[in-house]
Order: C-alpha cells, then sequence, then structure tokens
C-alpha cells in the first residue's frame, strides 16, 4: 500500500505538470503604480454573488453589481450559474514590470484543499499554483495546511494602450475563440492584443489564457488632486465613488464621456453626516449632473473627485453646434486634459480579415488534449490502485 501511494503521488505530480499551463504575466511598466482592472472569473458551480464578493474580497457589493452593469436592485443571493461569467474589479499594483492584484484577495485553505485545486478550480485558473506559491514564498506547493492563508495574484496592468489611458480587462480565453473575434468583440485591433499580449502569432492563443483586453474607458474631469483619481471606469460599467455620494457610469452611447449623479445614498465617510450639497459655483441651481444650454453652447456641471473634506465640481462648456470648417477645432474647454480620446484605436478595425482556420484548431485540440491527459490519468491511478491494494 506504501508503493501504492507513492505511485499514486508520482502520477498526480505529473499529471499536474503537464496540464497547468504557464498563465500569463501581463506587462506593467509604471512602477509602483495602481489602477482599477477587471478579471474575469467563471464559477466552477452554482453559487451566489455574495459568495463571489467574498472570495474576491471586493469591498464594495454596488461595485461588484456595476462591473457587470447589473442593475441596483439585484438582491445579494442572486444565483451565478456554474460556468456563468462575472467580472470582478479589483485594484492592480505595477511591480518589477508586470501588474497583480494588490494584496488581495486573501484565500484561507480549507480542509482538503491543495494548492492546483486552488488555482484552477476555486479561481477558474486565472493564476497558476506555481504563481500562488511564487508570490506566498511556499517552497513546497503540496505542503499547505487548513487555514494558512494565500494572497491569490491576479495579473492585470495599469499601461496606457496606443497612448491611451484604458481599464485593462483579463479574459479567459473560451476554446475556439480566435485573436481576431475578440479584437472584433472589444473594438480593438488584432495587433493590438497581439502587442500587449506579448504574441507574435494568433496562433499563439490558448484556451484557458487570461488574454489582456484594454477597454475603452470615458473621459472625465477628475483632478489629479482627487482621492479617485485616475477616474478609469471601463465602458459599459458604473461605480460608485466619493464614499458612496456618487454614481458615475460610463457608456460609448455618451461618446465616451463619464455621466456622474448624485447617487441618493448615504454617505460611508466618517467626517460627513450626510452628503455634501454638490453644487456648481458660479451657477444657479446646477448641480452634478445638470446640464444647460443657450445657444450653441452647453454648460454642464460635472463631477471631478473628492477629497477627504469635499466633492469638488467643475462648470464645462462645449458648443454643441455642428462645426462647419474641416480643420478639427480646439477642444472647447480649458477643463483638465480628457484622458481618452475616443478616436482610431477603438474605431472597429476595416473589414475583418476572415479568421486563421489554424488558431481555432489549435485551440480545439489543446483543448482535447487536455482532458484527454487528464482522462487517461485518472485512469492510471484507479488502475495502480487496483494493482497495489
Ligand atoms: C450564498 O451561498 C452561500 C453558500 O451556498 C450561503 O451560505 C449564503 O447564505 C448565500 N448567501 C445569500 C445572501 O443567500
Ligand atoms: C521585485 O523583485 C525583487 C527581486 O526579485 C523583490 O525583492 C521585490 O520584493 C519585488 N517587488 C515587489 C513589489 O514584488
Ligand atoms: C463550489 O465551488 C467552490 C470553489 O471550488 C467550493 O469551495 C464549494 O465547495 C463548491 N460548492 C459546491 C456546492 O459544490
Ligand atoms: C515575451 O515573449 C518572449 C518569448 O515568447 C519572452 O522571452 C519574453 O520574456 C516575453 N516578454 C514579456 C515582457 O513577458
Ligand atoms: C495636477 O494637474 C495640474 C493641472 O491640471 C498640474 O499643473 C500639476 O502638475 C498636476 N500634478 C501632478 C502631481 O500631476
Ligand atoms: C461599449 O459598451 C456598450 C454597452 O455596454 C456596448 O454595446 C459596446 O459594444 C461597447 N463598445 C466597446 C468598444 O467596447
Ligand atoms: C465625441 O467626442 C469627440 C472628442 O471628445 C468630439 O470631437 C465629437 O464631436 C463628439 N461627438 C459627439 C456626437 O458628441
Ligand atoms: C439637477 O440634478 C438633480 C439631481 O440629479 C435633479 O433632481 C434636478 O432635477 C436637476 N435639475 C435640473 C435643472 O436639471
Ligand atoms: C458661448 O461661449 C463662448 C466662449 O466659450 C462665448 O464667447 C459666447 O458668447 C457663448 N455664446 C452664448 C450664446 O452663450
Amino acid at each position: 500500500m506504501g508503493y501504492a501511494k507513492v505511485l499514486l503521488g508520482l502520477l498526480l505530480v505529473t499529471a499536474l505538470a503537464a496540464t497547468s499551463t504557464t498563465q500569463t504575466k501581463l506587462k506593467c511598466s509604471k512602477e509602483g503604480a495602481k489602477c482599477t482592472a477587471l478579471i474575469e472569473y467563471v464559477s466552477p458551480n452554482n453559487t451566489n454573488i455574495t459568495t463571489i464578493q467574498s472570495l474576491f474580497q471586493v469591498k464594495k457589493f454596488r461595485n461588484l453589481l456595476g462591473a457587470n452593469n447589473f442593475p441596483t436592485s439585484i438582491p445579494s443571493d442572486k444565483n451565478v450559474n456554474a460556468a456563468e461569467k462575472i467580472r470582478i474589479p479589483f485594484t492592480c499594483l505595477c511591480a518589477n514590470g508586470t501588474g497583480v492584484s494588490n494584496r488581495k484577495p486573501v484565500y484561507k485553505v480549507q480542509e482538503g484543499d491543495f494548492m492546483y485545486h486552488i488555482a484552477k478550480e476555486v479561481f477558474s485558473g486565472l493564476v497558476t499554483y506555481q504563481q500562488i506559491a511564487e508570490f506566498n514564498g511556499v517552497m513546497d506547493p503540496s505542503l499547505i495546511n487548513p487555514g494558512q492563508e494565500l494572497w491569490i495574484p491576479l495579473p492585470c496592468s495599469c499601461d496606457e494602450v496606443n497612448g491611451i489611458k484604458v481599464v485593462h480587462y483579463g479574459m479567459l480565453v473560451d476554446a475556439g475563440s480566435t485573436v481576431e473575434g475578440i479584437a472584433e468583440q472589444y473594438g480593438t485591433t488584432s495587433g493590438t492584443l497581439l502587442t500587449l499580449n506579448n504574441m507574435t502569432d494568433p496562433s499563439e492563443l490558448l484556451a484557458g489564457q487570461v488574454l489582456d483586453i484594454p477597454l475603452p474607458a470615458c473621459s472625465s474631469h477628475v483632478s489629479n488632486n482627487s482621492l479617485d483619481y485616475p477616474f478609469l471606469l471601463a465602458n459599459g460599467t458604473y461605480v460608485y465613488t466619493a464614499s458612496n455620494c456618487v454614481k458615475c457610469k460610463c457608456d460609448s452611447a455618451n461618446n465616451y464621456t463619464l455621466q456622474c449623479e448624485p447617487s441618493g445614498l448615504k454617505s460611508t465617510n466618517s467626517d460627513w453626516t450626510t452628503c455634501p450639497v454638490m453644487q456648481c459655483q458660479g451657477a444657479d441651481g446646477l448641480f452634478i449632473g445638470n446640464k444647460t444650454s443657450s445657444g450653441c453652447n452647453q454648460t454642464s456641471c460635472v463631477y471631478s473627485g473628492f477629497t477627504s473634506q469635499t466633492i469638488l465640481t467643475s462648470l464645462v462648456t462645449e458648443s454643441i453646434c455642428p462645426v462647419p470648417s474641416s480643420p478639427p477645432a480646439p477642444s472647447a474647454a480649458p477643463a483638465p486634459s480628457a484622458p481618452y480620446v475616443p478616436s482610431a484605436p477603438y474605431a472597429p478595425s476595416a473589414v475583418p480579415a476572415p479568421p486563421a482556420p489554424s488558431a481555432a484548431w489549435r485551440i480545439g485540440f489543446q483543448g482535447l488534449g487536455w482532458n484527454f491527459f487528464l482522462f487517461i490519468s485518472i485512469q492510471l491511478i484507479f488502475l495502480s490502485l487496483h494493482l497495489f491494494q
């Protein structure tokens, strides 16, 4: 029996080595930079959104809803089906050339857990067990104890892409996807995706890989002394900021301009008993989110950040009449520079070339290879148990 155990151990080690892909490390060049990033999570079984919130230690339930553009009315016991995809918002930190989640989430090892299960199943393969071991200084991954705490280093980035500020989204590649198809879905180009992910050829795409997608972010007037600077909100998401007092959303339908309004919620700031009045100075009765227009000029009262004392606002005037002349007019508002110019990079790539069949084939094959290997390994384990009993 002792011999069987050794053999079983050997087989398991072989299986683990062969099935674990070397998960992506994403490039993050601005040393020490912090930003908000998103990652895709695929739950291994039926669960609820609160369980996912606590697994990833997302501080605010509302911001988890916002990252997925779920209605705010969704109850905390909302069911999440197995294989359903959920976007997780988290803080990214650039260190040593790569981006990883900033010391969170921390996972407490359960009875019967093993490293491979934690990486591949609990965290849906967003990290490898080798990465967890490396970042936690675990010398021997087979030696972890119930109750031990492990930091899960989720891959991310804070880099600008083509000179534009974006929100990096770590997407889990499905079997059968192509770089071309993913680029088209997210309004970017294959070339951008390949460069960003350090790939030379689309056929390098692997099922289960974390692919870095640059999501367009809305331009905002949030100033650099604000506690939520740089305020980068991805297209198709919303967030509560300024101690819950302000709700902002980003939508391509609004020309990638941040739309904020008073949230109507209670302040979570211990210094403010209630949310401050968010009125723009020099404009009668204009609050954050209000607009007035006279002639060609539209004046908006916009959110421009918060400090420990107050919520900042600013008045932005822009022309809403069509510009007749051909040379591009200089930006109307002498306001803080807009980080995102919705131009070329996100225009859907012109006439996508037919996807290279090799890419899809390769992925299909990879998927098969993986499952097949696992299947064979399990058969061998059972066989060996039989033999040595
Ligand atoms: C979510 O699921 C967990 C585990 O199944 C359960 O303990 C918890 O009560 C559920 N939470 C809600 C809000 O229903
Ligand atoms: C960067 O790498 C060095 C050497 O490998 C290490 O000592 C340091 O802790 C790393 N920094 C961070 C923030 O991980
Ligand atoms: C669901 O998956 C999680 C993560 O792998 C696990 O901890 C939990 O026990 C599973 N729940 C059920 C009901 O299988
Ligand atoms: C990019 O890939 C090459 C080879 O595939 C590797 O040598 C290099 O270290 C990678 N660069 C980064 C930044 O990951
Ligand atoms: C903050 O922005 C102001 C003007 O918008 C600029 O003068 C200043 O240098 C910026 N400060 C930092 C730390 O970037
Ligand atoms: C932006 O978000 C909208 C709504 O969620 C979506 O329809 C659109 O495809 C997105 N555009 C890009 C470029 O991601
Ligand atoms: C969208 O924004 C760009 C740059 O901020 C501007 O040039 C363009 O006129 C805007 N389009 C509309 C329809 O408002
Ligand atoms: C200004 O915004 C507030 C709150 O968003 C709203 O209740 C009010 O009707 C708006 N006022 C005008 C003049 O649009
Ligand atoms: C519109 O704004 C410009 C300057 O931004 C100003 O010169 C002009 O008088 C304004 N027009 C109206 C109708 O308010």
